[in-house]
C-alpha cells in the first residue's frame, strides 16, 4: 500500500523540523523505504552521504554504511536506528588480526570492500564498493601486489574479472553464502527461459552459472534493460519484492537457499534490526548517534575519497 502511516508522517514532519535526510538501504523494510530521501546501493549512499548539507543524516541500514557517512560528514550528527545493526562480512574481519596480516605482506597495496570497519578503512589505501571495485583494482599500477578483504567471494570474482593476483582475507557475508547451487541448478530446470544473476558476494560456483553479476543497483538496472522476462535473483531476499513491483510484467524468482543454513532465508538479518518505529524513535531523540575519535575519521577518509574520485 501506497498510503503513509500516522508514524511515517511523524517522521517526514520531524525530518522537516531538524533538517534531517534519511538515507536507505534497498535490504531495509518498504516502510522505512517509503519515507527516506534516498534509497540505493552503498557507493550511491556513500555519494549521497558525501554530498550532504543537512544537519542531521539519519542512515537506515549497517553500522559501517553509518561509520562511512560519518567519516565524510564529522561535523554532522549520524544516527543509526539500531547501533547493533552490524555486518557478518565486517565482523569477519577483526582490526587485530588483520594488522598482522598486512604487516606479513608490506609491499602490498590494500583494497578493502566498504562493507567494514572505520579501523581497517584506516589500514587501506583504497576502499571500493561491488559498483566500482574493477575500476579500482584496474587503477593500480600493474607492479603493485594487491590485499583484497574481506570478502574472498568478491575478491575470486576480480581475480578472474581482472587478472590480477590478489591476496585474499577469508571473509563472507553468510546472507549470500546461502544460496544452494545444487536447488538453484533444479530450479533453473523448471525455468530454463529464466536468466540466472547475482550479487558478486554469492560463492563463485554461484557466479559461473550467473549471466550477469553485479551490485544491488547494477542488478535492478539489469533487469530493467534486459529482453528477458523472467529472472532468479541470487541476492538479499528482501529486495525481490522491490523488483517485483518495479516490473510487474518481469517474474521474478528467489534463488533457493541451503538446507540447515543458519539464516533460514535469503535476508539480512542485521538489515532488518532497523525498523520504522526505532527510526521514528532515533529521529526524536538524536541518538544512537555515530561516534568514531578524530584521529579514526581523518585517516579512514583518505581510502574513502580515492574511491570516490576514481568513481566519478
Ligand atoms: P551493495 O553495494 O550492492 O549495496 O551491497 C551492499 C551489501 O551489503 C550487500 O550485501
Ligand atoms: Fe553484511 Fe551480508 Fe547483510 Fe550485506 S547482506 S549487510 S554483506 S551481512
Amino acid at each position: 500500500p501506497s498510503e503513509t502511516s500516522e508514524l511515517q508522517e511523524q517522521v517526514l514532519l520531524l525530518k522537516r523540523k531538524k533538517n534531517a535526510v534519511i538515507l536507505a538501504h534497498y535490504y531495509q523494510e518498504p516502510a522505512i523505504k517509503r519515507v527516506a530521501d534516498f534509497v540505493g546501493d552503498s557507493l550511491e549512499l556513500a555519494k549521497k552521504a558525501a554530498q550532504s548539507s543537512a544537519d542531521i543524516i539519519v542512515f537506515a541500514g549497517v553500522h559501517f554504511m553509518a561509520e562511512t557517512a560519518k567519516i565524510l560528514n564529522p561535523e554532522r550528527k549520524v544516527l543509526l536506528p539500531d547501533l547493533n545493526a552490524g555486518c557478518s562480512l565486517a565482523d569477519s574481519c577483526e582490526p587485530e588480526n588483520f594488522k598482522k596480516f598486512i604487516d606479513q605482506h608490506p609491499d602490498h597495496v590494500v583494497v578493502t570492500y566498504i562493507n567494514c570497519s572505520a579501523e581497517i578503512k584506516t589500514m587501506s589505501d583504497f576502499v571500493c564498493t561491488s559498483s566500482n571495485a574493477e575500476k579500482v583494482i584496474n587503477a593500480i599500477p600493474l607492479d603493485k601486489k594487491i590485499i583484497f578483504a574481506p570478502d574472498k567471494n568478491l575478491g575470486n570474482f576480480l581475480i578472474e574479472k581482472t587478472g590480477r593476483e590478489m591476496l585474499l582475507w577469508n571473509g563472507a557475508c553468510l546472507v549470500h553464502e546461502a544460496f544452494s547451487i545444487d536447488k538453484l541448478l533444479t530450479l533453473h530446470k523448471k525455468y530454463p527461459s529464466a536468466s540466472i544473476i547475482a550479487h558478486p558476494e554469492s560463492e563463485s560456483h554461484i557466479l559461473k552459472v550467473a549471466s550477469y553479476i553485479g551490485s544491488t543497483s547494477g542488478l535492478i538496472k539489469h533487469i530493467a534493460e534486459s529482453d528477458k522476462k523472467s529472472f532468479i535473483v541470487a541476492t538479499e531476499a528482501g529486495i525481490l519484492y522491490d523488483m517485483q513491483e518495479q516490473f510487474p510484467e518481469k517474474t521474478i524468482i528467489p534463488a533457493p537457499a541451503k538446507e540447515n543454513n543458519s539464516c533460514a532465508c535469503s535476508e539480512c538479518a542485521y538489515m532488518k534490526m532497523n525498523n520504522l518505529e526505532k527510526l521514528y524513535k532515533c529521529l526524536k531523540n538524536e541518538t544512537p548517534e555515530i561516534k568514531l575519535e578524530k584521529e579514526i575519521i581523518e585517516k579512514a577518509a583518505l581510502p574513502i575519497h580515492r574511491m570516490l574520485e576514481l568513481s566519478n
